[in-house]
């Protein structure tokens, strides 16, 4: 067992901790969220919820939850899902090796465990895909155990609390945190006692604006008594994601369909469908993309083929480029920052393709594919400037 002393925390006395859970319980009795997976004591339905919670705000979750639980409704449909479809219920909310893992997981559970959810800590935490915190979250909540279940939330919160000088942003310190949470957890009701800290801690005491006078627990904080909330927790700032410049090519026929490709890389998006992508180095700094056209024309004399060019040979296609311009589209992920332009055109052939998985397909099709967040900002992107311009 760590010791928490020797890392700078005072841990309260039994009595303290006692009346410290009974306060925060009594305010989640009276406050909680009413979420749909919280009607639930599932394990396979808390598992979905927290998969999906662990990087997508809790609003955007709910509709997704309830189709996904709608289209998998058990552990064996969800292991034995096509790949197209478990994509499709994620799209949109990214960070797609989750369902993947997913998957993987739940097919675990048909081979290893006989198609039963695993009742503890340690099978939980076998699944692939779940970390000491899922299975702390799967194994309180749908289980009673007394597993913490450490996030950035309840660090915060807990950093607050007892001042804790070790910054939360930095993963070997979260065994300090998870030391804290075995002592204070509540026995007789762990699930609530860590999803009490988890609403506390996106709210009252949010990262930005928090109001602290309204939390529950504010006798016991350290830092509200000692007015350093603004000191704590300690995080240093992110790095900025690497930002990356693309051009989409929106390309259609004379029939109104569309060229979509699927990626079949191993990265990011794989089994996504999307617009054609290049990557540039760097787009021109004034932003106008007629500009910037001629520009590519120009240069593509002294410097090579602009990607338009590249594109009709690469797929072999020829294609009229229209001079239309469109917003820029911008798209984060965890490490990266797209920044994306248009370039619209019209193919005067209607090749198919047998050599690679691109598609000529309608709009109202598009249901069909997998498309990742940032080729739906494009399509969206590319259907407002023609919806406002009174065309198509
Ligand atoms: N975020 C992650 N898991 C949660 C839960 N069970 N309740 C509320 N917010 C959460």
């Amino acid at each position: 067992m760590l010791d928490l002393k020797e890392h700078g925390v005072d841990m309260w006395p039994e009595e303290k901790i006692i009346s410290f859970r009974e306060k925060l319980l009594d305010w989640y009795d009276e406050n909680k969220r009413d979420l749909s997976w919280r009607r639930s004591k599932n394990p396979y339905h808390i598992w979905v919820s927290e998969i999906m919670l662990q990087q997508t705000r809790v609003d955007t979750v709910i509709p997704y939850y309830e189709r996904f639980l709608d289209w998998f409704p058990t552990v064996e449909s969800l292991a034995n899902a096509p790949e197209e479809r478990l994509l499709k219920a994620w799209e949109g909310l990214g960070y797609y090796s989750r369902v993947r893992n997913m998957q993987a997981a739940a097919q675990q559970i048909m081979a290893d465990f006989g198609g039963q959810f695993p009742n503890t800590y340690e099978g939980i935490f076998s699944l692939k895909g779940i970390g000491p915190y899922t299975a702390g979250t799967i194994s309180s909540i749908a289980f009673n155990l007394p597993e913490p279940a450490v996030d950035g939330n309840v660090m915060r919160v807990l950093a607050r609390l007892f001042e804790v000088n070790h910054d939360i942003g930095i993963p070997s310190n979260r065994k300090i945190f998870q030391a804290m949470m075995e002592i204070l957890i509540d026995p007789e009701r762990p699930g609530d006692f860590n999803q009490a800290l988890m609403d506390l801690g996106s709210d009252i005491e949010a990262p930005v604006n928090p109001r602290p006078k309204e939390s529950p627990v504010k006798d016991f904080s350290a830092a509200y008594q000692n007015g350093t909330m603004d000191v704590y927790p300690i995080k240093e700032p992110k790095k900025k994601p690497l930002p990356i410049y693309l051009k989409a090519l929106v390309v259609c026929n004379d029939r109104g369909q569309y060229l979509l490709e699927k990626n079949e890389s191993e990265k990011l998006l794989a089994g996504f469908w999307h617009f054609p992508l290049i990557e540039v180095d760097d787009f021109s700094s004034d932003d106008n993309q007629l500009d910037l056209f001629s520009q590519v024309k120009e240069e593509s004399r002294a410097f090579g083929p602009s990607p338009q060019e590249n594109f009709e040979q690469d797929y072999d296609l020829e294609v009229n480029w229209s001079q239309q311009v469109f917003d820029q589209v911008k798209h984060v992920f965890s490490h990266r920052k797209w920044h994306i332009q248009i370039l619209a055109g019209q193919v005067t052939e209607t090749k198919q393709f047998s050599d690679r998985e691109v598609r000529w397909v309608s709009p109202q099709e598009f249901s069909d594919y997998p498309l990742a967040k940032p080729q739906q900002k494009i399509w969206q992107a590319y259907k407002t400037t023609f919806e406002d311009k009174g065309l198509q």
